[in-house]
């Protein structure tokens, strides 16, 4: 029988990003910072799609340029039906009720001077012609829905801890019923007992309600507990694409296999996690990525070609794409 076709959510094709990079007395423009070079990728109605990689190599640019609060160099991001690369601000506004976002840091994301049911109930008075008394509602049942309770919508995001917090930007993220969510880092601020509530409340609403994730994250423990398929991202390229287990069991990247080999084992944790340490040798830089492959300068299994030609991201079996020239790709394509 054939496969059934999953429904695309959001498609991003040949995505760039550049930040000019100023210098000398004029701020004249001496260079340029790519810090999404090139990334295309799908994600499926009720899929948690993770994007992992370690500090400034480009996921949140990459999450910012989806959502459009950057605007993208190149490429394009279809997302119902719209080109949001090029989109104006009428459409960017339509669609932008069916995407939304949450963030590391709850508190720089809630006003502290407004009853945090106002902040989840903003976009119900922009966008739904609903009575006083309907948004109210609304913002209560969606307050239970996240785990708080009905009559704290009164409060002030001070009087919440940072867990309840992030329950409540969830909250504001729910409102308009999206498709799909950009969580950049969201539970990276948070103690570990904490991030697996949250993490088991976002899966709790992506089954009830059929929600897609674009799932960023520094941290693979995290990204593999929650996610359905990952992306590995070094310097603004997809190193690796694969589905969760398989990119465990089978990672075929050295810098995913680092990376694994870098998660601290479960005994040793305790409260907040500390960014996974790489053996040796730091990310270069964006502005002057080494030419060939950009993970040469750390890789144990670098060869001479890996310094003239840069790998393309192939398919290496059904599902699984990986950039290396070490890599065979797959035979029966
Ligand atoms: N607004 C900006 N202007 C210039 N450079 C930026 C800007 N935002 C991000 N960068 C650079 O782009 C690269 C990727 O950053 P970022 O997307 O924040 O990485 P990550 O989220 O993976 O830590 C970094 O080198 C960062 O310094
Ligand atoms: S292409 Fe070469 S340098 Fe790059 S990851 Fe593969 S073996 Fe290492
Ligand atoms: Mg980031």
């Amino acid at each position: 029988m054939k496969e059934q076709k999953r429904k695309t959510v959001l498609s991003v094709k040949n995505l760039k990003v550049n930040f000019p990079v100023r210098g000398g007395l004029f701020g004249k423009e001496i260079g340029r910072i790519h810090a999404v070079d090139d990334i295309s990728f799908d994600i499926y109605s009720g899929e948690t799609f993770g994007v992992v990689g370690e500090s400034g190599c480009g996921k949140s640019t990459l999450g910012n340029a989806v959502l459009r609060f950057l605007s993208p160099s190149d490429g394009a991001i279809y997302f119902q039906g719209e080109n949001l690369a090029t989109a104006g601000k009428d459409t960017l506004g339509k669609v932008r009720k069916k995407m939304q976002v949450i963030f590391q840091d709850p508190m720089s994301s809630l006003n502290p001077r407004v009853p945090v049911g106002i902040s989840v109930g903003e976009a119900l008075k922009v966008h739904c012609k609903l009575t006083r008394d309907e948004q109210k509602k609304r913002v209560a049942d969606i307050f239970e829905q996240v785990g708080l309770k009905r009559d704290q919508v009164n409060r002030y995001p001070h009087e919440f801890s940072g867990g309840q917090r992030q329950r409540i930007v969830i909250a504001r993220a729910l409102i308009m019923n999206p498709e799909l969510i950009i969580c950049d880092e969201p539970v990276s601020a948070l103690d570990v007992s904490i991030q697996s509530q949250i993490l088991n409340l976002l899966m709790d609403l992506q089954r009830d309600r059929k929600l897609s994730y674009m799932f960023i994250s520094h941290d693979l423990s995290v990204v593999r507990h929650i996610c359905d398929r990952v992306a590995v991202i070094y310097l603004g390229r997809i190193v690796e694409l694969t589905d969760t287990d398989r990119l465990f069991k089978t990672p075929l990247h050295p810098y995913t296999q680092l990376l694994i080999s870098a998660i601290p084992s479960p005994g040793l944790k305790s409260g907040k996690k500390a960014e996974p340490q790489l053996l040796c040798g730091e990310l270069p830089s964006p502005a002057s990525p080494p030419p060939g492959c950009a993970f040469q300068s750390r890789c144990p299994h670098s060869k001479a070609i890996c310094r003239e030609i840069r790998p393309e991201l192939t398919q290496s079996s059904s599902d699984h794409w990986a950039a290396c020239h070490m890599i065979p790709g797959d035979k029966n394509e």
